[in-house]
């Protein structure tokens, strides 16, 4: 796992964005995996800013959203189709048939679950994907215990995800819903690369599990351990129960030096 400890939310938001821009101009119709919840909304920020400063182009990506609440319309204003919307589709110029969010609504949910799945393997896989971490340690929606060779599937929300996600539903946990659409542990694990984002104090223990812990179905976040390229991009509050940290900055020092040609005798 490489871990990238950055001093602010904002630099944290750089550095990712950064990896998939320059992703992005190497590949041009890159599939990429998206998060909702508030740590990634600076992240589409940032590549909203680019497509509109320097014409990033995103006209042949394609995207799936990890995850949806079941049994609320589309356009609820909390829903995660009207999220993306807000916060990224209606500033980048992906085609709309080339978006993908789980449907809350798919009455034969089963069968929406593979065909979800069969989708991505159709889109050749996702080179990248976002992801941001529950306090409990989820991924997507999936919540302790979850398999970790799980698919795309309905799963129960915990009560502490219904109370973190109250205030976005006039702030009663009767009023969230109790069951959401989420890609499994084991589909987020075939994506090539990702890309794990978490800022703030509240974070701090999740990431400790996750980065440094056993690998365990508790935390399903710590899979990434087996993860051959998981970059966890943090700032320093998120980062403050890891014990290794002056090692990774070491580490990320090194690997900037490395790639500027720093190591290398220009004699
Ligand atoms: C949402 C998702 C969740 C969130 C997690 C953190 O699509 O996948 O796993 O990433 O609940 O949410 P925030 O970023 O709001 O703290």
């Amino acid at each position: 796992m490489e871990v990238i400890i950055q001093p602010t939310y904002a630099q944290l938001v750089a550095v990712s964005a950064e990896i998939i821009r320059g992703a992005l101009l190497k590949k041009p119709n890159l599939v990429l995996g998206l998060a909702t919840g508030s740590t990634p909304i600076g992240l589409y920020e940032a590549l909203a800013r680019m497509h509109k400063t320097e014409g990033l182009d995103f006209s042949a990506v394609t995207t799936f959203n990890l995850d949806e609440y079941v049994g609320i319309p589309r356009s609820h204003p909390y829903s995660y189709h009207t999220f993306m919307e807000t916060h990224f589709f209606n500033a980048v110029n992906i085609p709309a048939e080339n978006r993908h969010i789980p449907q809350s609504t798919a009455v034969e949910h089963e069968e929406f679950c593979e065909l979800y799945e069969a989708a991505i393997v159709n889109a050749g896989g996702i080179d990248i994907q976002v992801l941001g971490i529950g306090k409990d340690g989820h991924i997507g929606f999936n919540e302790p215990s979850s398999s970790l060779g799980s698919r795309t599937r309905i799963k129960t929300l915990t009560q502490g995800t219904l109370e973190a996600n109250a205030p976005h539903f006039g702030g009663t946990v009767d009023a969230v819903p109790k069951m959401a659409i989420t890609m499994g542990v084991g589909t987020i694990m075939e994506a090539k690369q990702c890309l794990l984002l978490a800022n703030g104090e509240s974070k701090a223990e999740a990431i400790a599990h996750a980065v440094e812990g056993p690998i365990t179905a508790e935390v399903p976040a710590s899979v990434l351990q087996m993860h051959p390229r998981t970059v966890v991009i943090i700032d320093e509050e998120a980062a403050s129960q890891l014990k290794r940290v002056a090692y990774y900055k070491q580490v990320y020092a090194n690997k900037q030096k490395l790639l500027s040609g720093g190591y290398y005798d220009k004699s």
